[in-house]
């Protein structure tokens, strides 16, 4: 007893600890665990209440294989696991995901929720602070909502910037995403409920998602895609995967041994459920066997694959009764460690939608990048007194992406009918108009506006301003690949206004990097993402001013296509990623590419300088310090971004660590970026190596602007393939 006291409380406070603790034998023994819990539960059970929880419904109507949904799912819902009542097990109700709860396209109910900006945009306030505040948001409204799991935490990898699904994740960096979606998971969380990372793994492309295989040597993967979901877990702890639709070297993702048991749980040791993507199962006993513990949304599979079959494979042997028995143990822990069952949900809570708004535009215009900014013809000043506003529907609302993520705004589509209007549709916009935000922001100014689908009616338009803004949209989505190119003429409207208009400013509502030939014929560009329910608000704080732009890009924005890895559009069937983990700023370093907007780029009002860079030995790892002051006239925020330098990697450069900092005019603050070991390694042999040399630390700006570097000599040294705890 003694003893455990001294363990308890260390020699040194044991004063301290006996005076101010109960003595031990007077404490009520400690709850059992999770595990613990989920065991005693899964004991009791029988096979077909175990079955039960391993087998989700759709959570809507699907009329085109006469499917009714089960009553008791949340109507538009994506997905429904029924529970058992008599053993305290609820329901888990899905939602999807990323930006807020969604609802399914065909779904005769469609509850208002609030949207954050995109996954992409909300990565490029490399401010891991703001991704929290946002899971945490979502969160809220889901368990308000009703619903316990959110199908949220999307990180797959920007590898092509055509990928239809980019403006989900957290772009081309493993750090970087790794952090922000991260830091989205632990705020989802916070609400005691599971938040599912996705798409586990590879799945890079949305052409021929089904059937593609993405082939990729190991060690390439290990340190790109794998590292951006590891760097996810280690600071989130996500109760559920959701493995995807694409085979990873030749085998289904979701009967993957290598990703779901090899990578999961004996490296990993990571104690939650797989669940599969809607439709992503193809096998009852191979499945099963290879790590998939729930699967998801029936009727979209082509059998039920958890249902009888599965039956039929237990009475085989195919499947092992303890086999069954660990899938829902992993479901029932995840449900008790995650608080579904101690903190049950229930629909109808309120939802305070002006705090909730609040928050997502504070992300919207964090995370917006000002790429150019050719004379300071921004933020608008005091000197303009006429202004012309074209295109992009800017008159009516902002952008959003499509496909199972989407939300509807309470508020309704401002631009309702657009094509297309159903699967991956509808096309749908907030009622957030930057014509009217701009409106209520400068009423002293005269502001016009043309549609922008006669390019000579804008010129004509933009030729009596004394600035031009044009708003071009690319709509992604859920399903489909997209073109670089803008569509439908764009390119030409913004020639003929920048023709006509020198102070031409181009505000981008894109899913990720677009092609931008008149980019040096332009004063301006800020690239908004899709910028959230309140995105006009946003868009128009951030031209006036009241906000100073403060984004960095998550991605690179190319020059050509002719710069990608593969040049030709994603095609169906096999991709073989040759570039490896040279993805995104690591190829356009390691081929010498020069880019268009290079990853990390991202301007301000006013200007910072970075300096006194040092680097010590820290617990964990080494620390780099870094001086940043704020040298212009105007609060902002800056990023410092570390870069390592190396040889033997897949690039000359990764990017090591970041903070973002906030200043006053005149502010100088020293921060420091702890940088995690294994962003020195390779992959070697099931284990991340350094090896021993000079490497070089590097303070930037972007990751094509550096300022110092100090050089570091590494001993050679080994890491487990483990969860690192953050
Ligand atoms: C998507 C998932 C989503 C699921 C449920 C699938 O089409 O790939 O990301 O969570 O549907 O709606």
């Amino acid at each position: 007893m003694r003893g455990k006291l001294v363990n308890r409380c260390g020699a040194l406070a044991l004063a301290v600890c006996l005076i101010g603790s109960t003595p031990l034998h007077a404490r009520p023994a400690p709850p059992p665990s999770a595990d613990a819990q989920a065991a005693a539960l899964v004991a009791k059970m029988a096979r077909d209440e175990k079955l039960t929880l391993v087998f989700g419904f759709f959570g809507t109507d699907f009329p085109p294989k006469s499917y009714k949904a089960p009553e008791d799912a949340r109507p538009g819902s994506a997905g429904f696991v029924r529970g058992i009542p008599r053993l305290g097990i609820p329901p888990q109700w899905q939602t999807d995901a990323g930006i807020g709860v969604a609802a399914q396209g065909g779904a005769k109910v469609k509850p208002g929720r609030t949207a954050l900006p995109s996954g992409l945009a909300t990565a490029a306030t490399w401010d891991p602070a703001l991704g929290y505040a946002g899971g945490a948001m979502i969160g809220r409204e889901a368990r308000a909502s009703g619903f316990n799991v959110m199908l949220a935490g999307g990180v797959n990898l920007t590898r092509d910037p055509r990928n239809g699904r980019n403006f989900e994740y957290g772009g081309e960096d493993p750090l970087l995403a790794g952090t922000m979606v991260g830091a989205q998971i632990a705020g989802i969380q916070s609400n005691r409920i599971i938040s599912t990372i996705k798409h586990f793994a590879v799945n890079d492309q949305e052409t021929d998602r089904d059937r593609g295989n993405s082939i990729i040597a190991e060690d390439a993967l290990r340190t790109s895609d794998l590292l951006a979901f590891q760097f996810a877990f280690e600071r989130s702890d996500p109760g559920s995967v959701m493995c995807a639709y694409n085979k990873v070297n030749g085998d289904h993702a979701c009967e993957n041994a290598f990703l779901l048991e090899q990578v999961l749980r004996k490296e990993w040791k990571w104690p939650g459920y797989v669940m599969s993507d809607w439709g992503a199962t193809h096998s009852s006993a191979k499945a099963a066997n290879a790590g998939l513990d729930q699967d998801s949304g029936f009727p979209f599979d082509s059998e039920p694959f958890f249902g009888q079959p599965l039956v039929r494979a237990l009475d085989k042997g195919e499947v092992s009764e303890a086999r069954l028995d660990k899938m829902a143990q992993r479901i029932v822990r995840t449900m008790i460690a995650k608080g579904l069952m101690a903190a049950p949900v229930k629909a109808g809570g309120t939802i305070d939608f002006a705090a909730n708004r609040a928050v997502s535009r504070k992300d919207a215009e964090a995370g917006a990048v000002l790429l150019r900014n050719a004379g300071g013809v921004l933020p608008l000043g005091a000197t303009v007194k006429r202004i012309a506003v074209i295109g992009g529907h800017a008159d009516k609302g902002v952008l959003s992406g499509g496909g199972s993520s989407q939300v509807y705004p309470d508020g309704g589509n401002a631009v309702p009918g657009l094509q297309p209007t159903t699967w991956p549709g509808p096309v749908v916009y907030y009622p957030s108009a930057p014509l009217a935000e701009l409106r209520k922001a400068l009423p002293q100014v005269q502001i016009d506006f043309v549609d922008g689908s006669d390019p000579v009616a804008a010129a004509a338009l933009a030729r009596q301003a004394d600035v031009a803004l044009v708003f071009t949209n690319q709509w992604a989505s859920e399903s489909i690949d997209v073109s670089l190119t803008l569509p439908d003429n764009q390119d030409s409207l913004v020639e003929a206004v920048a023709a006509a208009n020198a102070r031409t400013v181009v505000v981008l509502q894109t899913g990720g990097p677009v092609l931008m030939p008149w980019a040096g014929k332009v004063s301006a560009i800020l690239e908004a993402w899709y910028p959230g329910r309140v995105g006009g608000e946003a868009i128009a704080n951030l031209l006036t001013g009241k906000v100073n732009p403060s984004g960095h890009l998550p991605v690179t924005f190319p020059q050509g296509l002719d710069q990608l890895p593969r040049s030709e559009a994603p095609y169906p069937g096999d991709v073989s990623y040759h570039e490896g983990a040279a993805v995104g700023y690591k190829w356009f370093d390691k081929r010498g590419f020069q880019p268009l907007y290079p990853f990390g780029h991202g301007l301000s009002y006013t200007t910072f300088r970075h300096s006194n860079l040092s680097v010590r030995k820290g617990a964990k790892g080494l620390v780099a310090r870094v001086t940043v002051r704020n040298t212009g006239t105007r609060a902002g925020a800056d990023v410092a971004q570390i870069y390592l330098e190396g040889s033997g990697w897949e690039a000359p450069r990764r990017l090591g660590g970041f903070v973002k900092v906030n200043l006053a005019p005149g502010q100088a603050r020293t921060v420091e970026v702890p940088i995690d070991t294994r962003l020195f390694a390779v992959w070697d042999s099931g284990q991340w190596l350094v090896r021993p040399g000079k490497y070089r630390v590097v303070s930037a700006q972007s990751s094509r602007e550096f300022g110092e570097r100090v050089e570091v000599e590494l001993t050679e040294k080994r890491i487990g393939p483990g969860l690192v705890p953050h």
